[in-house]
């Protein structure tokens, strides 16, 4: 039987707080002119001081519940992606599961990095499939400032905060479609981490002092994997569909520069009015990207459920992924 994933509703949390690339001129060594033109950045969005990633993927899930008419207790599964949750455990799905009042639900995350909202809905399309659960909520949250080194103009410029939000059903008639392609490289993780904190390197006062508590990146080699990576998931995924990328109606990249989203693009011949782009206002927010584009590409009404849908992402690990939807 064919099965796909019927996306109910969506919500999204993101901060107030705007950082903009003059106010990152008075901390490191930089300048609006190369933030926007290396990267096509203007501003992003930081939550205050003890604002969570559970914090906002709950007030993203919220959203997502009251916009589907839905209660906590109508949700059997949670799924989380994030690269800074609240805890190394428990899980910042549990977390979230407890925020919401979802009882019933199991919650667990997945550490994909960038690529982990498409892992997630190709997890739960799996487990819906299984008959096992009934109404999934895939939450993609980072509060990405909480690790970043403000004196690092190689990463601070980048990153963002916030948290989208997807309700899925399984869908079983003809009408729907899901294709995904996901893959990973662990030979590339030191081109992205968070050096310090795991058993790796437990946390020392030694290690604060050598700011290994923040993410560490070599963006100029990740620059080129991540365009190859992701036109692989792209064509991976449209051919196990048999979908050509003259038939997509919206390409949703994940949100990490500018540069390397008009490289995709490039790469793959989509019309450049059929890509959701929204970085010059929230910068890379990692595992969010992709469910808060999401969510605004469906407000703006430039897709709805006939539309054929392409997300594409890449991040730390590393990992890539590419997931097919309509509607
Ligand atoms: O979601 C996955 C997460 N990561 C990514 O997606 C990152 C992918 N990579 C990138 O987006 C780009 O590589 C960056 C935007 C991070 C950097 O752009 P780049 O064109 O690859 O620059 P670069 O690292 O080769 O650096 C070029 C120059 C260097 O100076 P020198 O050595 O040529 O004198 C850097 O020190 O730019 C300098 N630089 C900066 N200058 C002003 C690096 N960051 C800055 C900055 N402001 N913020």
């Amino acid at each position: 039987m064919k099965t796909y994933l019927k996306v109910v509703s969506t919500g999204i949390a993101i901060p107030d707080k705007v950082i903009s690339n003059a106010d990152l001129e008075k901390m490191v060594e930089t300048s609006d002119d190369w933030i926007v033109t290396r990267t096509g950045i203007h501003e992003r969005r930081i939550s205050e001081n003890g604002v969570s990633s559970g914090d906002l993927g709950a007030q993203a899930a919220r959203m997502a519940l009251d916009n589907a008419g839905l209660s906590a207790g109508d949700i059997d599964l949670i799924m989380v992606a994030t690269a800074s949750g609240d805890h190394l455990f428990p899980s910042t799905a549990c977390i979230i599961q407890n925020k919401l009042g979802a009882k019933q639900a199991t919650a667990f995350d997945i550490s994909a990095a960038c690529s982990g909202f498409l892992y997630c809905l190709t997890v739960a399309h799996s487990l819906l499939s299984t008959g096992s659960f009934r109404t999934a909520l895939i939450i993609g949250a980072e509060t990405l400032s909480k690790i970043t080194d403000y004196s690092d103009r190689s990463t601070c410029v980048l990153f963002g905060d916030g948290a989208g939000a997807m309700i899925v059903t399984l869908g079983t008639d003809d009408k729907g479609l899901f294709a995904s392609h996901l893959g990973s490289d662990g030979s590339y993780a030191p081109l992205l981490n968070l050096p310090a904190g795991g058993s790796r390197l437990p946390a020392s006062l030694e290690t604060v002092r050598q700011d290994l508590h923040y993410i560490k990146m070599n963006g100029n080699e990740l620059f080129k994997v991540a365009v190859r990576s992701m036109e692989e998931a792209a064509i991976m995924t449209l051919s196990k569909a048999h979908v050509s990328t003259a038939q997509l109606d919206l390409l949703i990249p994940h949100q990490a520069n500018i540069r390397i989203i008009n490289s995709l693009v490039k790469r793959l011949g989509v019309e450049e009015k059929k890509v959701y782009v929204n970085i010059e206002r929230y910068g890379n927010t990692s595992a969010a990207s992709i469910p808060i584009a999401y969510h605004e590409a469906r407000a703006q009404g430039l897709c709805d459920e006939n539309s054929l849908i392409l997300m594409v992402a890449f991040g730390g690990g590393i990992t890539w992924g590419g997931v097919l939807i309509r509607g």
